[in-house]
């Protein structure tokens, strides 16, 4: 007999929603926006729609990133991977700020745009007060044939598949990947890199789908802490260095789909004000992976502990200290600091999820928000 399979459900296969299917489909859409980019036998990065030879380098006086939301914590994880790989500096502009401050950019600058929609509004206005005032303009886009992919001077395609659900997933990890190529790239091109370093670089980046796969894996225990908080009605999501902007990743998510007051800060700035929130009506959520900041950060949760908040921690696995101080702990494998933001934003994603579909809400049109924001 034929079987009326309604479009949606086909292409939402056993998954309740698209958010959950685009969380899942992170191991193939990161490998993808990997294929044909790494040249293995040449031990070099390839993106040849970024027409990175036209660039002089010694001319170069800076790359501006301008985004919104989910993709403007994309672009801060990015301001610390050029710069540390490629030692270009960069500024990361919320589009709708920059686009109407008359922004110090010349020929001598490249304005970055990263837009899973390619249509955003903002994005757009801010690529365009770029060329007007010289500067080369490069996007990061998933949409084919979006305006901010053909307005460009070169653009790197997230090759992560149509992404349905309004809360970002895959087309936020995709671009972390693309910046890590360009920014090697960008430093290969510059001659800062040895073969050794190259090598390095590469095969750390590399082991990211396997990595994003053990976090999907452990999707069943993140639930189990779902099904801890999911009526909490307050949540800070602390971060240090490279892992900050995965902390305001980790509260967007959540504010946006379970409607729970979620916020983020920079863990250093605790004692200058928001430690006040902390009580046992404001749950933590403390990003702390194996990296340079991790005794920073177990001081903040320590912090926290003593004033009677609950914590919940993104730990590298085997950490006891962390797990000894922290109520639950979102567990992720060891890796290399750079690569850490991908791996740590997984739990927070799917804790987020659960979350939301625990709470019954429309997790993949959550209200007032739409896919892309085409206007002011
Ligand atoms: C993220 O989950 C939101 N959907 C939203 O912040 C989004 O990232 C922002 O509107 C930018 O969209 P774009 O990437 O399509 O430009």
């Amino acid at each position: 007999e034929i079987i009326n399979l309604d479009p949606v459900s086909a292409v939402k296969g056993n998954y309740r929603h698209f958010m959950q299917k685009e969380i899942h489909e992170q191991v193939r859409s990161l490998t993808e926006t990997m294929a044909g980019r790494i040249d293995f036998q040449h031990n070099s990065i390839l993106i040849p729609t970024l027409n990175i030879d036209e660039v002089d380098f010694d001319q170069l006086k800076g790359i501006k990133i301008v985004a919104c939301g989910t993709a403007w914590h994309a672009g801060q994880v990015g301001k610390y991977l050029i710069e540390e790989i490629a030692k270009i500096p960069v500024e990361v502009d919320i589009a709708s700020e920059f686009r109407y401050r008359d922004p110090l950019v010349d020929k001598n600058h490249i304005i970055l745009a990263i837009s899973q929609s390619g249509e955003t509004a903002d994005t757009l206005a801010a690529m365009e007060e770029g060329r007007k005032k010289g500067a080369r303009v490069w996007s990061i886009v998933n949409a084919i044939g979006s305006q901010a992919m053909r307005l460009t001077d070169g653009y790197i395609s997230m090759q992560a598949g149509p992404e349905i659900g309004v809360a970002s997933t895959k087309a936020f990890t995709a671009p972390l990947v693309d910046l890590y190529l360009l920014a090697v790239m960008m430093a290969d091109k510059k001659g800062l890199l040895s073969a050794q370093e190259r090598s390095q670089y590469i095969a750390e980046i590399s082991k990211v789908p396997d990595l994003v796969g053990t976090c999907l894996d452990r999707e069943n225990q993140v639930r189990e802490i779902a099904a801890k908080y999911k009526d909490t009605e307050h949540m800070l999501y602390l971060g240090r260095g490279i892992n900050m902007p995965i902390a305001y990743e980790g509260a967007l998510k959540l504010k946006e789909i379970s409607y729970i007051h979620a916020e983020a800060y920079p863990a250093g700035e605790m004692k200058h004000g928001p430690i006040a929130l902390i009580d046992e009506d404001m749950p933590v959520m403390a990003i702390l992976p194996h990296d340079q900041w991790y005794e920073k950060m177990i001081s903040q949760v320590e912090q926290a502990k003593a004033r009677g908040g609950k914590v919940i921690v993104v730990a590298t696995d085997g950490d006891t200290l962390a797990s000894s101080l922290a109520d639950d702990v979102l567990w992720i494998p060891e890796a290399f600091w750079m690569v850490n933001p991908v791996v740590a934003v997984l739990p927070l994603q799917i804790l987020a999820y659960h979350i939301a579909a625990m709470r019954g809400l429309d997790v993949d049109q959550p209200r007032n928000l739409a896919k892309s924001v085409t206007v002011e």
